[in-house]
């Protein structure tokens, strides 16, 4: 059986695990500072089994040495956005973490995929990436699934329409400066420019945008964790089929879009060997700049990581 590593076994960790689990795609190695945590999730996890007849194995372990030998590894390990927290605040944080987690996949998993979760999203995986000293391709970061479906549940629900129809594309750092694409947006390949107004289409770019901050405030404690965790099962499916799916997801720019030097959310296709290629949109002027916004504010937060790093050497 195929495995799949993931550092954190927190909300978001714990519902890929068990999403990546009952599809059956791979054995889950699920690892976690925390003692006994872990290995109660992963046994809780297991004896859905009978109940729903999956015989993957899901291993639990406050020991990084469990995620040995993964193909795939979800970094899932961090502190969740509190209400009134902006997500750079999260900066400081979660660097230290990202970095554990790169040194321990390049010493256990040194042949993986790597898909990172931790917020802020595409500061982290940049972290990450350098940290592992992987190749660029072989370290995603999961956002633009996420808000994708996010704006795709919104359109669903002002239109009454099925979400299995509908297919909306969400671009850019998962931040407060996401660009949602109203244009590559459609349901049953009629674009929503066709189906709903201006202001319509305004207001549910909006709520996308503020899409978990919404739910922190309804949680009060902790952030969203279903569809974050299902995103994360999704690109791990897509590595492992080796399916080549067109999803956006924040990868490194070299000069797409006419942005370098950062990760950012684009759609890619993504495969066995992480981004099989970086497809190019062919963005209006408004749509360019808005892009080209939010990787200024990816890059001053990679810039803000390299200000730590210097002051603590
Ligand atoms: P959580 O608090 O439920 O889980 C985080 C887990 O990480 C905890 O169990 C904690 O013990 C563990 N942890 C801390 N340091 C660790 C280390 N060095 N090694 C291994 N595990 C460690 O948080 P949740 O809700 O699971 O969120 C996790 C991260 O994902 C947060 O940074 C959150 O902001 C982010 N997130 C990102 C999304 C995205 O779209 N990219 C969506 C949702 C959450
Ligand atoms: C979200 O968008 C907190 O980044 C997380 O739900």
């Amino acid at each position: 059986m195929r495995k799949v590593g993931i550092i954190g076994g927190g909300n978001v960790g714990a519902t890929c695990a068990y999403q990546v689990a009952s599809l059956g795609l791979a054995d889950v190695a699920l690892y976690d500072i925390l003692e006994g945590v872990p290995a109660g999730k992963a046994l809780d996890m297991t004896q859905v089994g009978p109940v729903f007849g999956f015989d993957g194995r899901v291993e639990g372990s406050h020991d990084v040495s469990v995620i040995a030998g993964s193909e795939v590894v979800v970094v899932t390990a961090g502190f969740p956005r509190k209400p009134g927290m902006d997500r750079m605040d999260l900066l400081r944080k979660n660097v230290e973490i990202a970095q554990a987690s790169g040194e321990a996949i390049k010493q256990h998993a040194p042949d993986s995929i790597v898909i990172v979760v931790t917020n802020p999203l595409d500061v982290m995986t940049w972290v990450v990436q350098q940290s592992t000293g992987f190749p660029s391709e072989r370290v995603v970061g999961m956002a633009g699934i996420l808000d994708s479906a996010r704006f795709s549940t919104f359109i669903a629900m002002e239109l009454g329409c099925s979400p299995k129809d509908v297919k909306a594309m969400v671009l850019g750092g998962h931040g407060d400066s996401m660009v949602p694409l109203p244009r590559f947006s459609t349901v049953n390949g009629v674009p929503i420019t066709e189906l709903l107004s201006a202001e319509r289409i305004d207001a549910l770019s909006d709520r996308t945008r503020n899409g978990g901050a919404e739910i922190v405030k309804l949680l009060g404690t902790g952030s969203a964790f279903y569809a974050p965790g299902a995103s994360a099962a999704l690109m791990v499916e897509a590595v492992l089929n080796d399916s080549k799916r067109l999803l956006p997801c924040s990868t490194a720019l070299s000069g797409e879009y006419g942005i370098s030097d950062v990760y950012l959310g684009v759609p890619i296709h993504l495969g066995a060997g992480g981004v099989d290629k970086v497809v190019e949109l062919d963005l209006d002027q408004g749509e360019l700049e808005a892009l080209k916004a939010s990787a200024a504010g990816v890059a001053s937060g990679i810039a803000d990581v390299q200000s730590l790093a210097a002051g603590a050497s």
